[in-house]
């Protein structure tokens, strides 16, 4: 193991020593790295979630090194075409709202270019991507200026003293992988203009507690915000939230908008709204969190009595998407090549590998077609609507879906 990971012990943004450890998903090997043999090596860690007692900020246990699992980094945000819509109406919402001719805009994790390049002319874009393949991309297709870093202090520097103060600065699905959310907050407090704004999007706690979305935590997703832990943060670097918004992307996100302190844009009805809907579900409580373990585990019994069931019928059963989320699923509830036969994936990159953890053959989508399954467990749910459109003749042929969220359901 040596420094592979380690342990925290205090809270990633208030530094309370006071977590509560309210969930254990397992020895859980990194989701994202397939493997090329089904007998070929791989190194678990620890899958544990805990609460900050002092914030509420929920956040993993351990930090895995991150060179263990963005090696091979694959994801290319413009790959999908609702996401590529979704940052264009996001860049001139933005745009409209905040910026005038020249202004500098930064993109913390800028990824293949899919928001930045959605900015009109009269603006200024600087990305700042560490995934090298990706970054690259971004300079290919669409001539971006874009540093290969890690976004923190120094990455901070280097923009301002080439391009100077930023007046506004985006970071989509970021923080969330973060480790040291302090130095990410001392390049924003270093490049941010006096007037300039901060928007981030992240994946709204709320809805993974909701809909016991258990599978989208991994290992390279650390923390899991809400606004109440997001605003300690902001306020430790003399920063507050103005505005927020809910959006259904990637399952349930929101954005929010903040600013130094000592400037006067008023803050929204809708932040004072989320605060309180926060209190509501008790947030800042210990119980909604031990009740989600339970939930969790509930969900896990449902999952693998249904498929022991079919599976005793005699159904094939093969697995729809071999996504991160997928892999966490399976993983946790021990589910294995005895169960599921295959995972499809439309991503050649995956084809012809395994499974991590349970060593599940990888195969083209044709493989589907011929002949069809009995049963199909829908790991990338995220796509629900996208695959059950695309897939109607296997339905109408008499081939069924398993549902593993936001209730486990057969359709
Ligand atoms: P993704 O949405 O990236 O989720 P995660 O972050 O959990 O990995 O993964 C979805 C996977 O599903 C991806 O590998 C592509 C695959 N996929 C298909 O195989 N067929 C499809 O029709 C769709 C929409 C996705
Ligand atoms: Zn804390």
């Amino acid at each position: 193991m040596g420094n592979d990971y380690r342990t925290i012990a205090s809270c990633r943004i208030c530094g309370s020593g006071s977590l509560h450890e309210f969930l254990d998903l397992g020895e859980v090997p990194p989701v994202n790295s397939f493997l090329e043999s089904p007998s070929g090596e791989e190194t678990t860690y620890p899958l544990e979630v805990v609460v900050c007692e002092a914030c509420n900020h929920v956040q993993l246990k351990h930090t895995v090194r991150r060179s263990l699992l963005f090696e091979n980094y694959s994801y290319f945000s413009s790959a999908s075409e609702p996401i590529v819509e979704h940052f264009g109406d996001y860049a001139k919402t933005v745009e409209k709202r905040y910026l005038t001719t020249d202004d500098l805009v930064v993109e913390v994790g800028c990824n293949d270019g899919v928001m930045l390049h959605q900015f009109s002319d009269s603006v200024r874009t600087v990305g700042v991507e560490p995934a090298k393949n990706v970054a690259e991309t971004a300079r290919e297709r669409h001539d971006l200026n874009v540093l290969t870093e890690f976004f923190g202090e120094q990455a901070a520097e280097s923009v301002r003293d080439e391009y100077g103060t930023a007046s506004s600065i985006i970071a989509n699905n970021v923080l969330g992988h973060v480790d040291d959310l302090h130095d990410v907050m001392r390049g924003v407090e270093t490049l941010l203009e006096e007037d300039g704004i901060f928007v981030i999007e992240v994946p709204y706690l709320v809805e993974l507690l909701n809909d016991v979305k258990f599978d989208t935590i991994y290992h390279e997703h650390i923390s899991y915000f809400a606004l109440g832990p997001l605003a300690e943060l902001f306020s430790q670097f003399g920063m507050e939230v103005f505005d927020v918004e809910r959006l259904d992307v990637h399952g349930g996100t929101i954005r929010i908008y903040a600013q130094r302190s000592e400037n006067d844009r008023a803050t929204s009805d809708y932040v004072k709204d989320l605060f309180a809907l926060e209190e509501t579900l008790g947030l800042d409580s210990l119980v909604v969190y031990d009740e989600f373990r339970e939930k969790v585990k509930q969900r896990r019994k449902q999952l693998t009595k249904l498929l022991d069931e079919f599976a005793e019928q005699g159904y094939s059963i093969v697995g729809y998407g071999a996504s991160a989320k997928g892999n966490v699923l399976l993983n946790y509830c021990n589910i294995g090549p005895e169960t599921v036969e295959y995972i499809i994936d439309t991503t050649p990159a995956k084809q012809g590998t395994y499974s991590p953890g349970m060593h599940i053959p990888v195969r083209d989508p044709s493989t589907f077609r011929d002949p069809y399954p009995d049963i199909s467990l829908l790991l990338a749910w995220n796509y629900r609507d996208t695959i059950l459109e695309k897939e109607q003749s296997f339905r109408e042929s008499g081939g069924r879906f398993v549902m593993p969220a936001p209730h486990v359901d057969v359709i």
